[in-house]
């Protein structure tokens, strides 16, 4: 498990030009310790918060397709992307997944785009409130992480990221108890031990995300297969990020 916790602030679509460059004016005072953050606003603002803030919290993207250039009219690529300064990009959001009919095979083709521009795909997976009602939980993980990872060939110099984050939790300002978290991150783990064999280690991080706040942060942190935390709401709240920041 690597040392340093990956913390990825998720923006989402919720604030304007104005509000995101304040935003990123306040994060640029937060003094972060063994950490990594990453920040990723909305698409249109990413060159303006770029530009306020230090290059040692890191951009991310909250999608991209998978295509470089071309007739996609809508679309943003991962190499436009890397050109505004990102480094990371979320695939596969459950609000996408839900909202956009984003399929664990579009997953994969814009997993495979994003390394090869030699950014850090951040794959989110997770179960709804009706797989775990039925107890399907690992079946749609296990499903989620094989259909959107197997076949790709990883090189020395990719690094990946994998966010457990349970679908009826986001948002909800409940988060689901570390333990649980904690069985999902094993069960992440082992697919990826199954697909990648003993490199899978080296490649990967799994993070939580989910309702993360100031009182829950330190617990999810300190789990054994946890390297990280994906952050939303509070993420936009200087209090909140402040307080959560502290506890890593
Ligand atoms: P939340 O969002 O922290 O507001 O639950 C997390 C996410 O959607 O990634």
């Amino acid at each position: 498990m690597k040392k340093n916790k990956l913390v990825i602030a998720n923006w989402k679509m919720k604030l304007g030009l104005s509000e995101s460059v304040k935003l990123a004016l306040f994060y640029k005072r937060i003094k972060i310790k063994n950490s990594e953050l990453v920040v990723c606003p909305s698409m249109p603002y990413i060159k303006q918060v770029a530009e306020v803030l230090p290059k040692t919290i890191l951009l991310g993207s909250q999608d991209c397709f998978w295509e470089n250039s071309g007739a996609f009219t809508g679309e943003v690529s991962p190499l436009q992307l890397k050109e505004l300064g990102c480094s990371y990009v979320i695939l596969g959001h459950s609000e996408r997944r839900t909202y956009l009919g984003e399929t664990n095979e579009m997953v994969h083709k814009k997993t495979k785009a994003v390394l090869e521009a030699n950014m850090v795909p951040v794959i989110c997976v997770g179960e709804t409130f009706e797989e775990r009602q039925k107890g399907n939980q690992d079946y749609t993980l296990i499903q989620q992480v094989t259909q959107s990872l197997e076949g790709l060939e990883l090189k020395k110099e990719h690094s990946l990221v994998v966010a457990y984050e349970p679908v009826w939790v986001i948002g909800t300002g409940q988060a689901i108890e570390p333990k649980q978290a904690e069985l999902a991150h094993q069960i992440i783990w082992q697919t990826l031990f199954d697909i990648f064999g003993s490199s899978a280690e080296e490649k990967f991080r799994v993070i939580y995300g989910g309702s993360v706040d100031e009182n829950n942060v330190a617990d999810f942190l300190s789990l054994q297969d946890t390297s990280g935390v994906l952050i939303g709401g509070a993420s936009l709240k200087p209090d909140q990020f402040s307080a959560i920041i502290q506890k890593l």
